[in-house]
């Protein structure tokens, strides 16, 4: 990172009820990431030629079947400016995980952002941080769904507009988080039109953060233009509680047929530390199994969609 900049705030428009709202309600801040020369279209290229194979995601969609199907890509020969370009003009998201633990000042970065945060939010203490650079195509979606851990989103170049649905069980049942929870769906959530009536909506520009509730659904929609977008990730002890005692009840609802179980996040129900720690283990070997091998489209910047099909 540009170290002249190393000791401006990253996040420039703080303000002191943001504590407050920080986790609890959907928030948009305005950020200096710009100003690192981290995320330029260069230095993104770069990043994306760095990427290990295991911590690189393409993906689009493909309609030749009856039903649209999920298809995965590879960069093949192409530069990363070239995949950019590509990717400008295709219909595709390209995925650059887990930057912190092998891009070294990416992850002096995430640390620099994450101590801003808890310098300023009281007994705010994260762990587990996670940054990633996320590059789409225009009008690129991702459908309705809910996350697990501390998430944000930081936009550096086109525009996105986020839906924040409210976390009440309307939008989202309990068995729903806890299906995510438990990893056992990656279907798309039950959705209705009609919840937009009810989402808080944001046209994410660049140089903007948004933030927001824990398992609050959200899905985004590219405008009409190439975007680039930093998201981040982080868990905080309560933030843990809660995912062991939604974790721990839909067990118990699994084993036991219970169906009223508490979802408060600390009393009797929340987990033994022991059981807790083996429910970590289990997490970390869920998170790195996502790996994929077969690849059905490459990288083809000459190409009008911006990609060639290997199969
Ligand atoms: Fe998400």
């Amino acid at each position: 990172m540009n170290s002249m900049n190393m000791h401006r705030d990253i996040i420039s428009d703080w303000q002191a009820q943001h504590e407050r709202l920080f986790g609890q309600h959907a928030i948009k801040l305005r950020h200096r990431l710009a100003e690192t020369g981290l995320f330029t279209r260069e230095s993104v290229g770069k990043l994306i030629e760095r990427c290990p194979q295991s911590h690189f995601g393409l993906e689009s969609v493909s309609f030749d079947g009856e039903t649209p199907k999920r298809i995965y890509g590879e960069l093949g020969n192409a530069t990363g400016l070239e995949a950019i370009e590509a990717i400008e003009k295709g219909r595709m998201w390209m995925n650059i995980r887990r930057v912190m633990d092998w891009a070294p000042e990416y992850n002096d970065l995430l640390n620099k952002i994450f101590s801003e945060f808890e310098a300023r939010m009281d007994g705010l203490k994260t762990f587990k941080r996670n940054i990633g650079v996320l590059i789409s195509s225009p009008n690129a979606k991702v459908p309705y769904h809910a996350d697990i851990q501390g998430q944000s989103l930081w936009q550096i170049s086109g525009v996105k507009r986020v839906f924040i649905y409210p976390r009440s069980d309307v939008f989202m049942s309990s068995k729903s988080i806890e299906k995510i929870l438990l990893r056992e769906t990656n279907e798309d959530m039950p959705y209705r039109a009609w919840f937009d009536d009810y989402a808080t909506t944001f046209d994410l520009q660049p140089g903007e953060m948004l933030t927001w509730p824990l398992y609050a659904p959200h899905k985004v929609e590219n405008h009409d233009c190439l975007n680039i977008s930093v998201t981040m990730e982080h868990w905080t002890k309560p933030i843990w509680n809660s995912y062991a005692v939604h974790y721990g009840n839909g067990v118990l609802r699994r084993t036991l047929g219970l169906q009223n179980t508490s979802t408060s996040d600390h009393g009797l129900h929340v987990y033994p530390k022991a059981a807790s720690a083996l429910l970590w283990k289990k997490m970390g070997r869920q998170i790195d199994g996502d790996v994929v091998k077969t690849r059905d489209f490459r990288i083809a910047p000459e190409n009008a969609d911006g990609r060639v099909s290997v199969r």
